[in-house]
Parts: C-alpha cells; structure tokens; sequence
C-alpha cells in the first residue's frame, strides 16, 4: 500500500480547491444542468436544485473530503482504514465502478466537444441560416459511427495521457488559468444572450418558477443532478482529499467548491437559455441542447468565430479536469490496493473505458432504438450513476461518518485547520452534524425509494 509520507501532496492551499472545482466543474455544469432544467421545468427545478446543494451537497462533501484527508487513501482503501467491517468498503467500490461508468458516457459527450473545436475553427457554423440548421447538424455528426467513436477515442487519450504523467502539476497549474478564462468567456456568451430579442422569455423560464411541473422524480432529478455536478458519492472529492494537508480548511474549501459550481450552473443556464429562447428553439430537447444552440449564438455575436473556437477549447477543457478525476478515482484504487503500476492502470481503465463508451456513443445512432426499461445506453448509463450510484453513495457516506466513524474522532480531525471556525462559530459544525446524521441521508433514502417505485 502506498505509504503516506510517500504519497503526492498539493502544492500550494489553493491547489485542492482549484483541482476539486476543476473536477466538479465540467459538462455536469455547461452541458448536462440546462438541460435538464429544460426537461424539468425550468425555476421550480433550480430552486429544488439548490436546496440540494446546500443541505445535502455541501455537507457531504465535507464528510468525504475528511474521510480522504485523514485516512490518505482510495475510496475502498479509506472505509478499510478506519472499520473492520467488510460491508463499507464495498461502498468504496461501488464508487470505484461509478467513477469508471460515468468515464465511459461522459467522454462521449466530451468527444463532441472536442469535435466541435474542429467545426468552429472550420467556420462550419457561420453557414447556419436558421436554428434549425444547428440542430440538424448535430444531428448529422452524431449519427455518424466513426465521429462518435473517433472523437471519444481522442478524448480518452488526452485524458489518459494527464493520469498517465501524474496530475498534480498539469491540472494545479491548468486549472488556474483556464477556470477564470472559462468563467469570463461564459460572462461574454451570457451577454450575448441576454443582449438577444426574446431573452426575457429565457429569463422567465429560468427564474419564475412554476410549480405545477414540479413532480417526486423533479426531486430525484435535482438531487442526482447536485450529486454529479459535485462530483460527489463515488470518491472522487475523497480521492483528492487524500492528497491534502491537515493545515487546509476542509468546510471553507468546499464551500468555495460548491459555490463556484453552482454560480457556473447557473451562469450556463442563463448564457443558454437566453439563447434557447431568443433564437426560438426548444428548452426541453435533452443532451443535444448546447450543441444546437450555442453555434447560432455564435454566428450572431461580433467575434462569434473566435469565441466559438474558444469556448469549445474550453469546454473541452472542463470536461478533461473532470474525467482526470474520474480516472484518477479508478487508478489510485489499483495502484494503492491491487499494487498495480500507475502507468498500467491507466493503459488498461482508459481502454476499457473506450470500449464501454462505445455502446453509448452508438446510442446516436445504431443503437438508438435498442432500449432497456425505455432508455438507451447512453440514458441508462446516465441515470444510473447519477440517480442511484452517486446519491446512495452519498447517503452511505453520510451514514459512515455520521454513526460508524464515532462523532468525536470526526471533529478532531475536521478541526485540523478549521480550529478558528470551531472556537469562533461552534454552531456551524452543529448543523453540519445534524445535516450529516439527520437530514441528508434521511433525505436521500425517501427520493431513492419513491425513485424505485416503493412510494
Ligand atoms: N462533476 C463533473 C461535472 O460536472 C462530473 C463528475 C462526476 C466528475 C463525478 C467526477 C465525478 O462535469
């Protein structure tokens, strides 16, 4: 087992939270939350969204990002270190497979986007006369099998080839450039947007909320969205809290980590729907949206060809210090429990990790119509890690700390570094305690059960 001392540390206090943003801000923020705003509703959903963030979300990453820095392990390394029971660290595993699952799907959408840098710099966009034209593009290229398998097979290289080389350096550094860039460059789409006849509608759609449309599944969908978008429930946030030093202030780190994800959510809804609406396209289209809407926003603005190219290099981007975490989940397993090579574990989950994307990236086209309960690989694969792995995850590891670790040796290590937060605001921590204990996974087990069908 790796030994701690031996073990990679962040190089400066921001370099976790830079890292931790860049693994929970990516696709879940720019591709996935608009829309599935749109499919639910619009600002009933937000409203519930948030809520999820803050009372469960941010509680949870706080307990998982603990569990990570004390023990300074993997996922399954982690609940073996501190139980001696055989149960929990099969929770690390489920993680583990999580992590791999949501690599699998999630390098297709990237692929896209990736693909999407070669469209814009091929001016492909500015020959779009109508919304439809977008749309009808997108269509085109995913229903082509080797764009679809082409583009994810370079995404999950470029994504092997960080892993491969050790992350640390490459994403710290990356991601303090490239965060602000992305969050300015998505200011100036929003502006845009917001700049177009017919905004108002988006705005509407966005922020008055609705609540007719709000249903138990709206509840199970804002909850496995929040999860996802924070990268949470599957070990990831542990996995680079097992990099950490006990100097660093775990609630203060992963607060600016759930606040600079959802401002970027919400950013990203405002910049799309803006243009959903201003350009009379429709909200509820499903995983195609940005894809059919962004170009023609592009072909509106002044500099639209140099932001399009630059907004897909950077989305790219996002998604790339996502999957990092996600392949840095599954290698850091084999390397510290199955004593693999880093550079072996990489080679092997990155292939597999392509051949399991593949039935997805065909479920645009070949395999469209090859459903399991109504969904497609790609949908099932979604909807699984997201609205069951993650959150029940979530829920086991609220459980963990909460009841199985013992309350006092939790406190004494979340003090390390927070020792002013505990002398000063004493109250918070007691809220966290009874988020942790009561609410959040008291929470998750009713949206998971009515999710089953059993209520
Ligand atoms: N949070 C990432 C995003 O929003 C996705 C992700 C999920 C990454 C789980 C790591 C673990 O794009």
């Amino acid at each position: 087992m790796a030994n701690s001392s031996q073990r990679e540390k962040w190089g400066s206090k921001i370099g976790f939270v830079l890292a931790a943003a860049g693994s929970a801000i990516g696709l879940g923020n720019i591709w996935k939350f608009p829309y599935v705003v749109g499919q639910n509703g619009g600002a009933a959903f937000i409203i519930i969204y948030i809520i999820c963030v803050f009372a469960i979300g941010l509680p949870v990453i706080i307990a998982e990002i603990l569990l990570g820095r004390t023990t300074q392990r993997n996922p399954v390394g982690a609940f073996k270190a501190l139980s001696n029971s055989k149960f929990w660290p099969y929770v690390g595993a489920m993680g583990v497979f999580a992590g791999f699952l949501i690599l699998s799907f999630y390098s297709v959408v990237a692929g896209w986007s990736v693909g999407y840098i070669y469209e814009s710099i091929a001016g492909v966009f500015s020959g779009f006369d109508s919304p439809n034209a977008a749309g009808n593009h997108f269509n085109q290229l995913t229903s082509n099998v080797y764009w679809g398998i082409g583009m994810l097979a370079i995404f999950i290289i470029i994504s092997m080839l960080f892993v491969y080389a050790g992350v640390q350096k490459g994403i710290e550094k990356g991601s303090k450039i490239l965060m602000p860039l992305l969050f300015i460059l998505l200011i100036i789409v929003m502006i845009r947007g917001l700049t177009l006849e017919g905004s108002n509608e988006g705005l509407n759609f966005l922020f008055k909320p609705d609540w007719s449309k709000v249903s138990a599944n709206t509840i199970l969908e804002a909850l496995g969205q929040a999860f996802f978008s924070l990268s949470l429930g599957m070990g990831a946030m542990l996995t680079y809290g097992s990099y950490m030093s006990k100097e660093d202030n775990i609630p203060k780190a992963s607060l600016e980590i759930v606040f600079l994800d959802t401002i970027i959510a919400i950013i990203a809804g405002v910049a799309i729907f803006t243009a959903v609406f201003g350009t009379g396209q429709n909200a509820g289209e499903g995983p195609g949206l940005i894809f059919h809407t962004l170009p023609i926003v592009f072909t509106k603005m002044p500099g639209g060809y140099f932001v399009g190219i630059i907004f897909f290099i950077l989305l790219t981007i996002a998604a790339l210090t996502s999957s990092i975490s996600l392949l840095e989940v599954v290698t850091a397993y084999f390397v510290d429990e199955k004593k693999w090579k880093r550079h072996n574990a990489v080679l092997v989950f990155g292939f597999l990790a392509f051949l399991v994307g593949i039935p997805s990236a065909l479920s645009f086209n070949l395999m469209q119509n090859s459903k399991i309960f109504g969904m497609n690989f790609f949908d099932m694969a979604n909807y699984l890690s997201s609205n069951v792995m993650l959150p029940l995850g979530g829920m086991l590891i609220a459980l963990f700390v909460g009841y199985v670790w013992g309350i006092d040796k939790v406190l004494t290590e979340l003090k390390y570094g927070s020792e002013k937060l505990f002398s000063k605001s004493r109250w918070i921590i007691s809220v966290w305690i009874i988020l942790v204990k009561y609410f959040a996974p008291v929470l998750i087990f009713l949206v998971l059960l009515q999710s089953l069908g059993i209520f």
